[in-house]
């Protein structure tokens, strides 16, 4: 196998391979060493189901960086810290302890998100904590906390990371580097069909509007903005099913641990 993590997190995702993917990869052509993969790229470009398939693939660690930001905010709001204080907010992130526990079994598609032991993945996917995330996500101090973590968490054995800045600021040096991305429109009609399928109708030309307005917001901030690394593969979903994203993605992989 090609982590030295846990057991049980190994079994558990030797177990889920059989599960939520749709082949394995074979183990003599994998690395003695950890392997890190970055997978970055806007809001709505399906990094989460594809990082998490592709880790399940790879018996590494699935870790959604974004679900971290998200946790600061929301537990921000829940505590009442003042919002525009770069200082509180950045004392807040220092505080508390995030912990993500990876998919189980019986609950493949969730990753459960904990702050100082309380259970607030239901609460971190909101409309309002999307927009407060993306606003806090650009406070220095809180950034420099969550990927010191984020590169403690990786220590341990291999992980697939999923954010916005993991190629170029949490693992410059990362192994396989993806900047996965699709337009705008790509990106609206995806968000559009889930909405259906959740009994609500929004406007396409709203969606689309939203969508670029959030890539401008986190492409043009001055800390870690939103951009591919310069050694990063940019992967362009527009007609892509999520599987075949996954066999292009497990195919690079492979690729490089072959070389
Ligand atoms: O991936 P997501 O939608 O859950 O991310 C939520 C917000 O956090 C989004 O506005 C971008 C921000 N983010 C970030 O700035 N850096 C990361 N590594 C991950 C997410």
């Amino acid at each position: 196998m090609l982590i030295d993590s846990s057991p049980v997190l190994r079994l558990q995702y030797a177990m889920l391979d059989s599960t939520i993917t749709t082949s394995s990869v074979p183990t003599d052509h994998l690395p003695s060493h950890n392997l890190i993969v970055a997978i970055d790229g806007p809001a709505g470009a399906g990094k989460s189901a594809v990082a998490r398939r592709l880790a399940a693939e790879l018996g590494a660690l699935y870790i959604d960086t974004g679900a971290m930001y998200r946790a600061v905010a929301y537990t921000a709001l829940f505590v009442g810290t003042d919002l525009s204080d770069p200082l509180a907010l950045t004392g807040l992130a220092e505080e508390i302890r995030i912990e993500l526990r990876p998919p189980t079994l019986e609950n493949p598609e969730t990753v459960r998100v904990l702050v100082d032991g309380r259970d607030i993945t239901e609460h971190i996917r909101t409309p309002a904590i999307s927009q407060l995330t993306s606003t806090i996500s650009a406070v220095s101090g809180v950034r420099k906390r969550l990927v010191n973590e984020q590169r403690q968490m990786a220590a341990s054995g291999s992980a697939v990371m999923e954010g916005r800045d993991i190629g170029t600021v949490v693992f410059p040096n990362a192994d396989v580097k993806i900047f996965l991305t699709a337009t705008p429109e790509e990106r609206a009609r995806r968000r559009q069909l889930q909405l259906q399928e959740t009994g609500k109708s929004v406007d396409f030309d709203e969606l689309v509007r939203e969508i670029s307005e959030r890539d401008t917001r986190d492409s043009t901030r001055a800390d870690s903005p939103l951009v591919p690394a310069s050694d990063a593969q940019v992967v362009l979903t527009d007609g892509l099913s999520e599987d075949e994203v996954v066999q292009l993605l497990r195919e690079i992989c492979l690729k490089k641990v072959q070389q």
